[in-house]
């Protein structure tokens, strides 16, 4: 199969290395891929914002697949501007996609088919959104209705927060994504990703990770886009992961179905495991970056027929097999991400780190002239298996200490609640 990758970050990266590994695969083309991506596969200069480039190159290299990493291009309509030319795509149509692109969406879904979640209410106006949280009270979380790079969400400590969040949405501080909000009960428990694989009508569960979204030890500082992940996440019991499926994502597909956009992709399900048990969050309509990192190196089966399947509508006829281990991943930042911070430094000793058994899956990083240099925020992810996430924890900042990047950071403390639990029960 030749097989085009759309995307160019650390998920991508690990997608790019999974799939390159399947004797399925003759050629494997990234768009616009990344300087790790171009050791394994052929990075394309393509407008992926143009569905007819897109297509058009498609055609041209006898492309027999798609796979699309991140949300924004399936949320714009690619998905279905590739079906309708007859070219099969691993990721949500459009309207399907909403799961993502629309927080309101979602939290109507939710509301039809019995789904537990946060108690919300949705808003076109500020002065209805306002008495919404006078009546219920802080804290209490504000919303942007639709994509805003995981910037759009305020978790308000007090009613005058929350009343200054929806001012500042109404007022275009997210564009158009903040024309509408939903407001939205404050939950408390351990957050966890779940994610299965769904062609429309068959759902197969994955697996389970957690993410660190905060930029600093012990969870401190801004939001990130995800500084670490580790896979699987012990806070969710098997029986969770059933309840999960049975109480969340099951009804979900199904609601996709009532609504005749049938979910064909991967269902990313953002969970706070509540003392009530598990509640949604919010979907992704992706794979998680960087929780695809750790999902990628405990996946044991090929992964191209699962996203054929997917493509296909033939995912009944599909199981998943995984290492035992556990797979850990911490990210290192450019100095100043999340905020402001320099291009263009040299990184070097990727290679012997990778010797010492991991696996360095590159973020925003090229190649120039041999030489590896950052070109993003977050720029690699180090990743490792073990027998434990303690060990996992272990392997992957040995091999932290050998990359030479005097301008990236790190978070020192990844897996910290997966490897006070093995303390605990060891
Ligand atoms: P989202 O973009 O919806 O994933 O929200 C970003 C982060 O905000 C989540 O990962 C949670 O940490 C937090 N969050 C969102 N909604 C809630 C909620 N209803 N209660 C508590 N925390 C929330
Ligand atoms: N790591 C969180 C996300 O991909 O949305």
């Amino acid at each position: 199969m030749n097989i085009l990758l759309i995307g160019s970050g650390g998920r991508e990266h690990a997608l790019a290395w999974k799939i390159a590994q399947s004797p399925m695969v003759q050629s494997l083309c990234c768009a616009p891929g990344n300087g790790g991506m171009a050791d394994i596969a052929e990075n394309v200069d393509l407008d992926t914002g143009s569905h007819a480039d897109v297509i058009e190159f498609c055609q041209e290299k006898h492309i027999d697949l798609v796979v699309v990493g991140p949300e924004a291009p399936l949320v714009d309509g690619l998905a279905d501007a590739l079906t309708i030319a007859g070219i099969a795509v691993f990721g949500p149509q459009k309207t399907a996609a909403q799961l993502e692109g629309s927080k309101g969406f979602t939290k109507d879904i939710c509301a039809r088919y019995g789904i537990p979640t946060a108690a919300y209410g949705r808003f076109a106006d500020a002065e209805a959104a306002k008495a919404y949280v006078k009546e219920q009270g802080a804290p209490i979380v504000v919303k942007a209705d639709g994509l805003a790079a995981g910037k759009g969400v305020i978790i308000a400590q007090t009613e005058l927060q929350a009343t200054q969040a929806i001012d500042d949405m109404f007022a275009g501080a997210f564009g158009e994504a903040g024309v509408e909000v939903v407001v939205e009960e404050f939950l408390e428990g351990e957050e966890a990703s779940f994610f299965a694989l769904s062609d429309g009508t068959t759902v197969l569960p994955l697996a389970t990770a957690q993410d660190h979204k905060a930029v600093g030890d012990g969870d401190t500082g801004p939001n990130t886009g995800g500084m670490g992940a580790y896979s699987p996440a012990p806070v969710m019991t098997d029986e969770m992961v059933e309840q999960v499926m049975r109480e969340i994502v099951e009804p979900t597909a199904q609601a996709m179905r009532d609504l005749g956009c049938p979910y064909k992709g991967v269902f990313f399900a953002g969970l706070m495991i509540t003392s009530t048990g598990p509640k949604l969050i919010e979907y992704n309509c992706r794979f998680g970056d960087p929780e695809c990192q750790v999902l990628m190196m405990r996946l044991k089966s090929d992964i191209v027929p699962l996203l054929k399947a997917c493509a296909e509508g033939t995912l009944a006829q599909q199981g998943v097999e995984w290492h035992a281990q556990s797979a850990l991943t911490v990210v290192l930042a450019a100095k100043g991400y999340p905020g402001s911070y320099k291009k263009g430094s040299d990184i070097r000793n990727i290679a012997p780190a990778e010797a010492t058994g991991t696996q360095v899956f590159h973020a925003g990083t090229k190649v120039e002239g041999g030489r590896i240099i950052a070109t993003g925020g977050r720029v690699l992810n180090v990743t490792a298996l073990g027998t434990t996430v303690t060990e996992a924890q272990a392997k992957a900042y040995s091999a932290i200490d050998v990359i030479d990047w005097p301008e990236g950071f790190c978070r020192s403390d990844i897996g910290w609640r997966a490897v006070a639990r093995e303390k605990i029960s060891s």
